[in-house]
């Protein structure tokens, strides 16, 4: 089977919307890959901040993003020899990932890196340019929304679970502060791509939004016959 005939999920949405977790469940029930871009950012931002890098300077983190030596193996995301799973989750990982995601040159070094991940008999891809820049050919393009304040609540309940001292106004800020920098930015910007099916998640479970979109998965694969 040629690659672009392999089918594409690609799921886009604001920080903290619950992509994440929607993709890797669809991924799951349909035996597919799964990439979650947001990861790679989050990689260059931390080795960036290791190595004394400045986030401004778009060559030496277009360098970073070129050499990334990273393999992934279940829920480990291995750095050289080190696991950074837990490392790169951080809300400072997550700003500095928003940062490094402006910059044309860095989103051009992995664009190849994230094409790869395409493989048979499917893949669930989620984040930012997805369904526009990546995989524009996605067999299903999704934009999931949901209130600011949802999302800080959703994000609040999750870092108080793996047992974080967080605080839910902060979160708030930080989701504003991400969505404002993410869709003003020239490169890339957060915005629902032409022609991608929109879920407002606001008032929906995890469960209900894996089902809606794979429903709409089927009434493709239908239709395709
Ligand atoms: O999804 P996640 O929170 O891990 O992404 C971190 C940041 O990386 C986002 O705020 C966004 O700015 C950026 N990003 C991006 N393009 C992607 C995935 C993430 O610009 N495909």
């Amino acid at each position: 089977m040629g690659i672009n005939n392999i089918p594409v999920i690609a799921i886009d949405g604001p920080s903290a919307s619950g992509k994440g977790t929607v993709a890797q469940q669809v991924s799951r029930n349909l035996g597919f890959h799964y990439l979650d871009s947001g990861t790679l950012y989050r990689l260059i931002a931390l080795v960036a901040t290791q190595r004394g890098v400045n986030l401004a300077d778009e060559e030496a983190l277009a360098n970073i993003a070129k050499q990334l030596r990273v393999t992934f193996k279940d829920k480990e995301i291995r750095l050289g020899g080190e696991d950074v799973a837990d490392l790169i989750r951080t809300e400072a990982c997550g700003n500095g990932a928003s940062r490094v995601a402006a910059h044309f040159q860095v989103r051009k070094a992995l664009l190849g890196r994230q094409r790869a991940f395409r493989l048979d008999p499917g893949l669930v891809a989620e984040g930012r340019d997805m369904c526009s820049v990546v995989f524009p050919d996605a067999t299903l393009k999704i934009f999931l929304a949901a209130s600011a304040e949802t999302r800080a609540q959703r994000r609040y309940k999750q870092l108080m679970e793996k047992g974080a001292d967080v605080n839910i106004a902060t979160i708030l800020q930080d989701i504003r502060e991400r969505d404002a920098r993410d869709s003003d930015r020239s490169v890339a910007p957060l915005k629902q791509s032409a022609n991608s099916s929109f879920i407002d998640t606001t008032l929906l479970n995890i469960t209900e939004v894996v089902n809606e979109i794979q429903r709409q998965y089927t009434e493709i694969c239908v239709k395709n016959v």
